[in-house]
């Protein structure tokens, strides 16, 4: 595919300052934590649980390629923040359809920022009291944080800048992009 080609499939590729993960490089990661958790999770109950909408492309992705019997499920959460800034509020959208007790969860999620979404989901998920719940977290900020949980499947730790791609918006934008880049800040300061 010419690079021609490729612009005129996502004119949005305009608005990125870099790109940090290439569809290519994202892919081989997404292999790589779908390979953890069949290891992980061979011969248990799993329920693979996408946190909307971000956590989206990552749950397809990994249930296609984790090669293990397992169910999917999603459940939604809006966090509300000043444009960029902390999230102040966390309210649940969807709530999940399957029964998740007994089971063995992993809640599928775009970007573990201020923590403070995760922290909320993985209470309201525990009170289903599945058998066990781990996280997987696509990105990984480093940055202080108020709360810290325990991440276990991570697949790349960035430094704290604004990413779309992968699941990942700007005003419900750029969530299409295959690869992951930094917003070009002409975007959002107007
Ligand atoms: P939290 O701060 O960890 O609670 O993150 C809440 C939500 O903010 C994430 O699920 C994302 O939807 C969004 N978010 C955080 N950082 C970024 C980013 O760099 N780009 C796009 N969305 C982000
Ligand atoms: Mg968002």
């Amino acid at each position: 595919m010419t690079e021609q080609n490729q612009s005129t499939e996502s004119p949005e590729l305009a608005d990125l300052e870099s790109v940090l993960y290439t569809e290519a490089q994202i892919q081989a990661k997404v292999a790589e934590l779908a390979g953890r958790l069949r290891e992980d999770y061979q011969g248990r109950d799993l329920v693979l649980i996408g946190i909307l909408k971000g956590g989206i492309p990552l749950l397809v992705d990994l249930s296609r390629k984790i090669g293990l019997p397992h169910q999917i499920d999603m459940i939604g959460a809006q966090s509300y923040r000043g444009t960029m800034g902390p999230v102040q509020e966390v309210r649940i959208t969807k709530m999940l359809d399957l029964p998740i007790h007994g089971k063995d969860v992993v809640l599928v999620e775009d970007i573990y920022d201020t923590g403070n979404t995760l922290v909320k989901i993985k209470a309201m998920v525990e009170t289903f009291e599945p058998k066990s719940l781990e996280i997987c977290a696509f990105i990984y900020k480093n940055k202080e944080r108020k709360q810290d949980l325990d991440i276990k499947y991570i697949g790349y730790k960035i430094e704290d800048v604004f990413v779309v791609g992968y699941g990942l918006d700007y005003d419900e934008y750029y969530r299409n992009l295959p690869c992951i880049g930094v917003l070009d800040p002409k975007i959002y300061s107007g």
